[in-house]
């Protein structure tokens, strides 16, 4: 009697590559970031953090570090920080903070968000950001890395491990991290936007089963990326949270699928990259919900002059979403969420995407070439 198995097989719980497996997972991912962090009436609990209420009262600046798809986790952060908050709060690049001389002091929150918690750059900026006496709060997947360990406290992602070197869960969960310390700064210093807090909550709560929801495009856009596999670029676009979402989807193409891929906020297009638009050229947009209709009707308006000039459009829109039809060769629906988290469904089709582009060109998509999962040096 003879079993044929396969370890490598089995610890991608059926799948054919680590990163098909954390994409999947991302809905427990997500609700493992959430888990224990809130009460029953929507209060959170972030004693982790380690500020005392005076001290998150005086925050007075938030300065988000990070590399890669961290740094986009941050972008798209500080759209909810700052509107909950009222606090400033900027994002910056790792590799440039500390070699501009940033203005920090006692009252400069830094949150470094790093998944590997071992990123040199980020460390180097969490080293400055405390020479110069801010604190700083680490948001990161890996218990007891060196960033945590210099930092002033952590808010753990509790991901789970991430093999693939693009990340995919950990994106999200640095995500929801975020809105985390942002609606748990809204709670302390009792903003204006305070009493909402608990709402939000709830619509945090619900986003597992959304991410669930938006893994159904999966068939879809599989067949789509198989048809694209021989292109030479894909531009893409998104305007408010869309935007970050956009350079997260061309960051993933690039990595894996070794290919010319580039995200414009969509209000930019007028001032430039409309000239790259010609025949067949593939354009993901992401549309923002309906609700939020100025926005909306500028990209659908968007949609409209690409298309006229030859574009290819690939339309991520949420399901009840009917005036982007006549414009979409392609119509991925998305689960229908508040502006603020369509960010954690939108993400989803455009990994699969790359990854499945990737496949099709028979790469690794586990090992990109020239990546590691962390880097080490500056
Ligand atoms: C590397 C990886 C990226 C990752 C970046 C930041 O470049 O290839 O996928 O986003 O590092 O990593 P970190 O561990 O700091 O989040």
């Amino acid at each position: 009697f003879h079993i044929d198995w396969d370890i490598s097989a089995a610890e991608k719980g059926g799948h054919d590559y680590f990163m098909l497996k954390e994409i999947a997972e991302q809905p427990k991912a997500v609700a493992d970031t959430l888990l224990g962090r809130f009460t029953e009436d929507g209060r959170l609990r972030l004693d982790e953090i380690r500020l005392s209420a005076e001290e998150l009262r005086e925050i007075d600046k938030i300065i988000i570090v990070a590399c890669g798809s961290a740094f986009y986790a941050g972008l798209t952060a500080k759209y909810a920080i700052e509107h909950w908050t009222r606090i400033p709060c900027e994002v910056e690049l790792s590799s440039e903070f500390r070699y501009r001389d940033p203005i920090l002091d006692r009252s400069t929150l830094v949150i470094a968000i790093s998944q590997s918690g071992e990123t040199m750059d980020t460390l180097m900026a969490v080293r400055h950001a405390r020479e110069q006496r801010a604190r700083v709060l680490a948001v990161c997947n890996t218990n007891g890395s060196s960033i945590p360990r210099e930092s002033d406290a952590v808010l753990y992602t509790h991901a789970g491990p991430e093999v693939g070197v693009a990340a995919t869960k950990t994106f999200l969960t640095q995500v929801v991290a975020c809105y985390l310390i942002g609606l748990y700064l809204a709670q302390v210093r009792e903003s204006k936007f305070g009493d909402e807090v608990a709402v939000e909550v709830d619509q945090l709560d619900r986003m597992p089963q959304a991410v669930a929801k938006a893994l159904g495009t999966m068939d879809q856009v599989r067949a789509l990326a198989r048809e694209l596999a021989h292109v030479n670029s894909v531009l893409f676009i998104g305007r408010h949270v869309g935007y970050p979402v956009a350079l997260e989807g061309a960051l993933k193409l690039k990595e894996l699928a070794y290919m010319h891929a580039e995200a414009f906020a969509a209000g930019e297009l007028k001032h430039g990259p409309i000239a790259l638009i010609e025949d067949g050229v593939p354009v993901v947009v992401v549309v923002p919900p309906r609700g939020r209709t100025v926005l909306h009707d500028k990209i659908v308006s968007n949609i409209q002059e690409i298309r006229a000039r030859g574009a290819r459009t690939i339309v991520l829109a949420e399901e009840s979403d009917d005036t982007v039809e006549p414009w979409s060769d392609v119509l991925i629906r998305l689960p229908e969420v508040p502006t603020l988290l369509q960010p954690l469904v939108a993400t989803v089709p455009l990994q699969i995407f790359a990854c499945e582009l990737a496949i099709a060109r028979g790469n690794d998509v586990d090992q990109p070439r020239n990546l590691a999962k962390s880097v080490t040096v500056e």
